[in-house]
């Protein structure tokens, strides 16, 4: 018997990052919820990708999985809104804690990661998986391309992590699981070294792979 797929609210939905995995997620067949300020944009976006329109609050309610893909200085701010909705479920923490203008210098919160802060603010309730911060937003959104990078997926829950290297893989993505959420520091401290990186070689979303991994 076939498992049903997980209906996944992306939260910010009309982003760069968020547009680019909830369409490709519409693409693969899941159930997904446009979770956005704006109902206008929302629905357009929507109706665009076979999705469902919605604010925040509903789309975490309704979901199974969440995704989390708004600006770090309002990442604390959307999940303590969505705390009460998300209990049960997973959250997809795509946040990468950038401080403008010093966008290609690492700079970690006090707390440890935007990871951790996600969880602390979230509870025990609430199974935090960080992943996708290593993959360039350009690349999302372009449907026929195949992202050659690996995606770095940490959690404290194996089984929610498991799920998510499933989401990615249905994105046509590689994705590995790389520890505990304590590690999510590390991910989200390479996008820094790959925006860098990008200013000095002129490419468009470097990424990361990991090499030597068996039966990869
Ligand atoms: N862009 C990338 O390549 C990339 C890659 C990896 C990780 N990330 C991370 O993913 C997150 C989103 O990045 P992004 O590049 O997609 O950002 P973005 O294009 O600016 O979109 C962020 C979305 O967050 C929502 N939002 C909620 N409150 C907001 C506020 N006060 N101001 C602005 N937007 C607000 C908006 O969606 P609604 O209007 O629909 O609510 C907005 O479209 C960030 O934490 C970033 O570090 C980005």
């Amino acid at each position: 018997m076939t498992k049903k797929l997980p209906t996944i609210a992306v939260i910010g939905a009309t982003g760069a990052a968020g547009s680019g995995l909830a369409t490709r997620w519409a693409a693969a067949g899941y159930r997904v919820l446009v979770g956005s300020r704006s109902a206008e944009q929302a629905s357009i976006f929507a109706a665009a990708i076979g999705a469902e329109a919605m604010d925040y609050v509903s789309a975490a309610a309704k979901c199974d999985i969440a995704v989390l893909t708004v600006p770090y200085e309002v990442q604390r701010a959307v999940l303590t809104n969505l705390k009460d909705s998300l209990q049960g479920k997973i959250l997809v923490d795509v946040t990468v804690p950038l401080a403008a203008p010093k966008v290609t210098r690492v700079q970690l919160p006090a707390e440890g990661s935007a990871a951790l802060i996600a969880q602390s603010v979230l509870g025990e309730g609430v199974r935090v998986v960080s992943a996708f911060q290593n993959v360039s937003a350009a690349h999302l959104k372009n449907m026929d391309e195949l992202i050659d990078c690996d995606v770095l997926v940490t959690g404290d829950d194996p089984a929610a992590r498991s799920e998510v290297v499933t989401l990615a893989e249905a994105l046509g993505l590689s994705a590995i699981e790389a520890g505990p959420l304590d590690n999510a520091v590390a991910a989200e401290a390479l996008t820094s070294l790959l925006i860098w990186i990008n200013r000095r070689y002129k490419s468009s979303g470097a990424g990361v792979r990991i090499t030597r991994v068996p039966g990869r």
